[in-house]
Formats: C-alpha cells, structure tokens, sequence
C-alpha cells in the first residue's frame, strides 16, 4: 500500500503542481548522463513512474526505451503514450517485466511507497542486466535541509523522517547483491513565483504525502510564511528562481 491513494484527483492534482517543468530539470539530466551512460535504444525502467514527467524526460533527453510500471491506475492515464515509453500495470515488487531486461532502474519519489523494500531491492536485481544502476532521486531523513518544501513548511520533515534512510536503503539494496555508489545533492528550479507557488499550495497539499500529514496549524503558518516571502520577492528586481534539492543515490 502506497501512504497515500492516487486517485483520480490526486493524480489530475500531481500533473499540475508537482511535475519539474523540464527546463528546471538540466542538473538531473547531466547527474543521469554521468551515472547510466545512456545510449539510445539502452532500455531503463521507471519504477513508480507516476505521471510519467520523467519517463518523457528520459526518452527525450537520451533516445531511451522506458518501461514505466506504476501500480495506480489513475497515475498511469496521465502518462504520455508514444514511441519509446511502454506503459506498464504493476509495483516494485513485482514488475512485469523480464530476467535482465534493463540497463537501470530509475525510482523518482518511491521508496517510501514500497511496503518491502528487499523485496523490491530483489525483483529490481532480477530485471537488471549485471552492473547495469539503480538511480534513486528522493528527499531521505536528516538531509532535507535544502528541500524547498521543509523550509516553507519545517514540519513535512517529521513524516521525512520515517522514509528509509540512505544507510537502510543501502542494506535493502545490499541483501539483493547491490554496492553503495555516489550520494549526490541536486538542484531542481522552478519557473513559477513564490506568488504562484502560494496560490498552488491548497492543490500541492493534495498531491504530498509530506504535505497531506501536515495539522491545518501548520499548513496555515506555513502558507503565512509563504505570504510574507512572496511580497518580499515582489520587490526584489530579478529574484533567485526557486530551488529545490533532492539526493540522487545511486547503487550498482
Ligand atoms: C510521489 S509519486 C512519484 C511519481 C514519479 N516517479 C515522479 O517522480 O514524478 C509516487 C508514485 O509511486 C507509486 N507507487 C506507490 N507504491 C508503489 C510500489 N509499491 N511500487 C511502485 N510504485 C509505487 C504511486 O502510485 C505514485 O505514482
């Protein structure tokens, strides 16, 4: 079970406010290029692919064949469907895909869905060719400090803080005959205003587990401090874009 449901309305609430515009998205794209060498027709699987944001990104960027498994079916409709992204029903621990079929995993935002992560870790090492990466992009306990989300709201850092951290991902990963490789932080921009971040932030809380766990209180202070920065910002002449950081752990 996921921790939370992906609806229709949370899927439809995802597309909108969660989604990298792809133009914030150039570091990930050199941390991937570094870490999968991809070449085109290489073939990664999107584990919990979502709405698919990245299973486009990834066959655009590299000319990638992506098999995106994600278990919700509302999640799935809104993946797009064209050459190079096959659209597949099915979980981390049990993906429907062939023995060595892969050339890398790619888990955007997952690991805290999967009930069993060594299970998971096992059925990953299954459909991987030998060597070939595990790529995890995920906010993990006790770094969250530059995540965008835990400054304007501290307090999604206490449902953070019962994800897997990087050590007991490691040991999930190490049981199905996976090493530890790099720990990397990454930013990620957003196009849209402090101000526009503000308006989105009733639909945002519907789309975040973090933000979903979060007392009315604490959403309310959070938005008063998104209030206050975002008047600030409108009287700064060109300010920073908004930024975002998230750990790219990588395992092989
Ligand atoms: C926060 S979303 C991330 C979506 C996408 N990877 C992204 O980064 O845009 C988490 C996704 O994981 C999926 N999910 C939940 N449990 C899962 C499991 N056991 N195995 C694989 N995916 C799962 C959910 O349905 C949801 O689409």
């Amino acid at each position: 079970m996921a921790r939370i449901t992906y609806d229709d309305q949370t899927a439809a609430a995802f597309k909108t406010v969660r989604e990298v515009p792809r133009d914030g998205l150039g570091h990930w794209r050199e941390a991937i290029r570094r870490h999968l060498s991809p070449l085109p027709g290489m073939t990664v699987a999107d584990i919990g692919a979502g709405t698919g944001a990245f299973a486009a990104a990834l066959s655009d960027w590299f000319g990638l064949s992506i098999l995106a498994v994600e278990p919700s079916a509302a999640m799935r409709a809104q993946i797009p469907r064209r050459p190079g992204i096959q659209v597949l029903e099915g979980d981390a621990s049990a993906l429907p895909l062939a023995d060595g079929s892969a050339d890398g995993a790619w888990l955007s935002l997952v690991i805290h869905h999967i009930p069993d992560l060594e299970a998971a870790a096992r059925e990953i090492r299954r459909v991987l060719r030998p060597g070939a990466p595990v790529l995890i992009r995920q906010g993990f306990p006790g770094r969250t400090n530059r995540v965008e989300l835990v400054h304007w709201f501290p307090e999604t850092a206490r449902t953070v803080d019962t994800y897997p951290s990087v050590e007991q991902t490691c040991q999930a990963f190490a049981a199905a005959g996976f090493r530890r490789g790099a720990l990397e932080q990454i930013p990620e921009t957003y196009r849209t205003t402090l101000a526009e971040f503000l308006a989105q932030a009733d639909t945002f809380r519907r789309a975040d587990t973090t933000m979903r766990n979060l007392t009315e209180e604490e959403f309310l202070r959070g938005k008063e401090r998104l209030r206050r920065a975002a008047q600030d910002a409108e009287e700064t002449p060109s300010p920073e874009p908004r930024t975002n950081w998230l750990d790219l752990l990588v395992l092989r």
